[in-house]
Formats: C-alpha cells, sequence, structure tokens
C-alpha cells in the first residue's frame, strides 16, 4: 500500500502515549496514585532494555579482546565519595522560592531565559543576583523576589547501612557505576593479568536526586548506566578517547540503527569540565524537546585512582614489567545512560505515516536486533485447523526468536499492533498454507508481502534478523 509520511519528528506526548498503551513504560506505583518520576518497564520496555544491554556488552566487551566485565555493589563504602569528589562536589545549585515553597535549579532556570551554557562559570551570588535585578517570577507561583539566595544541593541518597539504628552508618546510593570500577582495578588487573591498556566495563543501576527530573525517562532519580573505564599509559589518553568517541558513534549508528542526522558530538568548554575531566565530549541525540545529551565520554586522568590510593591506603599502581615502570594509569570513559538511548531509539523510530486508504498507520521502525518481538504469528482464523498449523509454526521459530501469537480480532488490527510495538516480521497462516504448506510473511517497514514455505521459515530469517 503506498504511503505518506505525515509525521517523522514525533513528539514526547506521542511517545509516551505509545510508552503506555503499549507496554513500554508505565508510571511507577500508579495504583497509589504514582510516585513521581518513576518508572516500570512492560513487557515490549523490558525486552527493549535487555536487547539493548546485550548489545552493549556484545560490542563493548565480547568483541574485545582489551575490556574485561564486572558487576559491582551499589552500596559502597562512604570513603570511596569522599575520595571521588562526589561528597563536596557533586551539587547543584537550587533555590526556594519562599512564598510558594518550590524549589528548582537555578542554573536550568537562567539558561531556559538567557541561552545554552549562561551560567557555566558563574558563582552561586552571581546568579541570585541576576534572578532578583531581572525580576523573574516563580516558576511555580509567579511570585517576584521571594527569593531564598541560591545554595548547593548534594545529590546522593543517604541511607544507613547497620543491623540496629544506633550502630548504622550513613552510606549512599552510588550516584555512578564508575567508582565501583576504579576500587576494583586492582583485583581485576592481578587476576586477569592484563597489559595496559585495557578495560573494565559495567552495567547497573545509579540514583541521584536530581531536584529537576523531567522529559519522561530522560532524567530520573533511578536510572540505569554502562559504563567502561579504559585503564592507559599517560600521554595515550588523547588518542584513546579519539578512538572511544568514533567506536561509540559507528555502535550507536551500525548496531543501535540511529539515524546518523539524529547525533552530534559535542565537546565540553574548559570551565564546563567535571573536577575530575581534562576533556569531555557529550554525544548528544535530537530529543524530542531538542538536543541533549545521550552519552559523555571523559578523560579522567588519573584523578580517581590518585585519589583511591590516598583515601584507603593501598598501592593502585600499575607495574610495566617488560619497560620496568610503575605508574597510575590514565583513564577514558564512555558513559551511556540505558534509559535516555532507550527513549533515543523509541523516538529515532516513531513514526506517522498516511495510507492510500487515509488510514494513520503509526510504526516504530526498530532494528531487528532492538525490537522487543521477531515475529508476530497470526492464524486468519480460529477455525478449520488454521490455529493449530499456526500454533505449530510458533512453537518452532520461538526456539530461536522471540515470537508472538495472536488469533484476536481482524487481520488488518493485528498488524497494526505489532507495526505499533516495532515488530519486524508477521506471518500468516491461511487456507492456502493448508494446501501449499506455504505462508505469507509481511515486512514493517515496507508492508511487503512474500509467500514463503514453512519449511524454508527458518532460513528466511536467518538470513532477515
Ligand atoms: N561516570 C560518569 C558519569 O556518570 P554522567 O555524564 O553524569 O557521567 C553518564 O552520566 C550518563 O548517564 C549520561 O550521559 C546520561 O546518559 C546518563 N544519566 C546521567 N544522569 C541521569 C539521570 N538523572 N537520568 C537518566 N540518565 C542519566
Amino acid at each position: 500500500m503506498a504511503k505518506e509520511n505525515i509525521k517523522e519528528d514525533s513528539s514526547l506526548k506521542q511517545i509516551v502515549s505509545l510508552a503506555k498503551r503499549r507496554g513500554f513504560v508505565f508510571g511507577g506505583s500508579e495504583i497509589y496514585g504514582g510516585l513521581s518520576n518513576t518508572f516500570d518497564y512492560g513487557p515490549q520496555g523490558i525486552e527493549i532494555l535487555l536487547n539493548l544491554k546485550k548489545l552493549w556488552w556484545q560490542y563493548f566487551v565480547h568483541k574485545r579482546d582489551d575490556v574485561l566485565g564486572l558487576d559491582s555493589s551499589i552500596l559502597l563504602h562512604p570513603k570511596v565519595w569522599e575520595a571521588s569528589g562526589h561528597v563536596s562536589n557533586f551539587n547543584d545549585p537550587l533555590m526556594d522560592c519562599k512564598s510558594c515553597r518550590s524549589r528548582f535549579r537555578v542554573d536550568k532556570f537562567l539558561e531556559d531565559k538567557k541561552g545554552e551554557n549562561f551560567c557555566v562559570g558563574k558563582s552561586l551570588d552571581e546568579m541570585t543576583q541576576i534572578i532578583l535585578e531581572e525580576n523573574y517570577k516563580c516558576p511555580n507561583c509567579g511570585s517576584e523576589k521571594t527569593f531564598t539566595p541560591a545554595r548547593q544541593f548534594n545529590l546522593m541518597f543517604k541511607t544507613s547501612h547497620g543491623a540496629s539504628e544506633e550502630d548504622a552508618t550513613e552510606i549512599y546510593l552510588r550516584p555512578e557505576t564508575a567508582q565501583g570500577i576504579f576500587i576494583n582495578f586492582k583485583n581485576v588487573s592481578q587476576i586477569s593479568r592484563r597489559k595496559i591498556p585495557f578495560g573494565i566495563a559495567q552495567i547497573g543501576k545509579s540514583f541521584r536526586n536530581e531536584i529537576m527530573a523531567r522529559q519522561f525517562i530522560f532524567r530520573t532519580r533511578e536510572f540505569e548506566q554502562m559504563e567502561m573505564e579504559f585503564f592507559c599509559e599517560p600521554g595515550t589518553q588523547g588518542k584513546w578517547f579519539s578512538h572511544w568517541v568514533d567506536y561509540c558513534m559507528t555502535w550507536l549508528i551500525n548496531v543501535v540503527g540511529l539515524k546518523p542526522d539524529s547525533i552530534r558530538i559535542r565537546d565540553h568548554d574548559p570551565e564546563e569540565l567535571s573536577h575530575y575531566s581534562d576533556k569531555t565530549s557529550d554525544i548528544e541525540f535530537k530529543y524530542p524537546f531538542g538536543w541533549g545529551e545521550l552519552w559523555g565520554i571523559a578523560s579522567r586522568t588519573d584523578f580517581d585512582l590518585t585519589q583511591h590510593e590516598k583515601f584507603s591506603g593501598e598501592d593502585l599502581k600499575y607495574i610495566d614489567q617488560e619497560n620496568k615502570k610503575k605508574f597510575l594509569p590514565y583513564v577514558v570513559e564512555p558513559a551511556l545512560g540505558l534509559n535516555r538511548l532507550f527513549l533515543a531509539v523509541l523516538a529515532d523510530a516513531y513514526e506517522e505515516e498516511k495510507l492510500e486508504d487515509g488510514d494513520i498507520r503509526t510504526v516504530l521502525h526498530l532494528h531487528p536486533k532492538v525490537a522487543p518481538v521477531k515475529i508476530g504469528i497470526f492464524p486468519l482464523m480460529k477455525k478449520d485447523g488454521l490455529a493449530e498449523k499456526a500454533k505449530e509454526i510458533y512453537d518452532s521459530l520461538s526456539e530461536h526468536w522471540y515470537c508472538e501469537y495472536d488469533e484476536g480480532g481482524a487481520i488488518g488490527k493485528r498488524y497494526r499492533r505489532q507495526d505499533e510495538i516495532g515488530t519486524p516480521f508477521c506471518i500468516t497462516i491461511d487456507y492456502n498454507t493448508m494446501e501449499d504448506n506455504t505462508v505469507t510473511v509481511r515486512e514493517r517497514d515496507t508492508m511487503n508481502q512474500d509467500r514463503i514455505p514453512v519449511t524454508s521459515l527458518k532460513s528466511y530469517f536467518i538470513e532477515k534478523l
């Protein structure tokens, strides 16, 4: 059927609606009225998350002979966060409105008014002064000049560790997975007997008490990161930095299937750099609300290992036996947020098409490796042995791919449902199947239909998927 693309750029509202309707993402704790900024991933959502993690792990760990995996604890010794600088530096500048008691991020508030990076290098006093001088109103209640001075607010969640309240120690939920890697550098390098350069990768949850948590799953308080710390000889970090930026871009385009026009690289200005970094670039994605960070690639120098040596008293230096050298390695870190990638993948794949018959088709053009369901299997009717035949085909294909069997409703509606969850292929079992053992295979993007013998389905999908 001929089609016309009526909406290539998705709006956030459409994505949120599709995500809920089709079981990708639900609001957290909904039956209790919801818990703001928490999300639960439904049957389709969890498949995409697992697929993305698997693709990342294959490309960043299994495919490389210079990267190893790790799964460290979420709860780490509190000194880790003193050493890393998170206790003193991991802050957002906040202001309260004295009138309505709402709290907001001063830098984001000013940058929305004055433009990107307006607050880079500005002190808390300077930001407070600008807000008062310009007579800005409270974003919540509209009052003027009722603000407290801006102050720093630490983003780490605190909890207590211990059997009873009296002897409990205050600890933090990790705000990044990276530190679990640094404190295991010695363990991994000794047991693996790896020579530098090599990397350690990990996937896991991180927590940040974000005040401006917003834009659906873009910025949340609980999220998952896929991080890799690549340890190299001092002086080689520039070469490795370029290598990892290219490697990440290639993965996003060739493996995940993002459109090259939807991503770009943005280098950080010197004033913008984190306390541990001498160079950082972000891979940004064009989200429905504008360009924003997807992946941060940072040259972290030897900051973290130096600090952990100092705070733990352990010697974390690497010994280069060949050249008789002992040194703290430098680190290049590609740090990606899984949930942001999930949002990018949905937004990039979303399309509304006007079909020849005037109908609107909503379709997710997901890469087959990312798509939650690979093959939809439908009997045209439930009767006359068609359902039994379809189930037979389902049983044999679902040994290899995640398939969905659906026998309810008109065939067109069943196709539309699979289009909305991005299923690349659908098979229909009809009366001809019972005569010549062939089925119709319909391809999601072109909607072209092929007649394929049941005996060739496995090899057909091995080639296509
Ligand atoms: N270890 C370095 C680090 O954590 P980051 O730039 O703060 O660097 C890395 O975080 C990535 O984690 C970001 O590029 C983003 O994709 C994701 N991320 C950070 N904060 C997030 C949040 N509040 N919600 C969702 N994803 C987040």
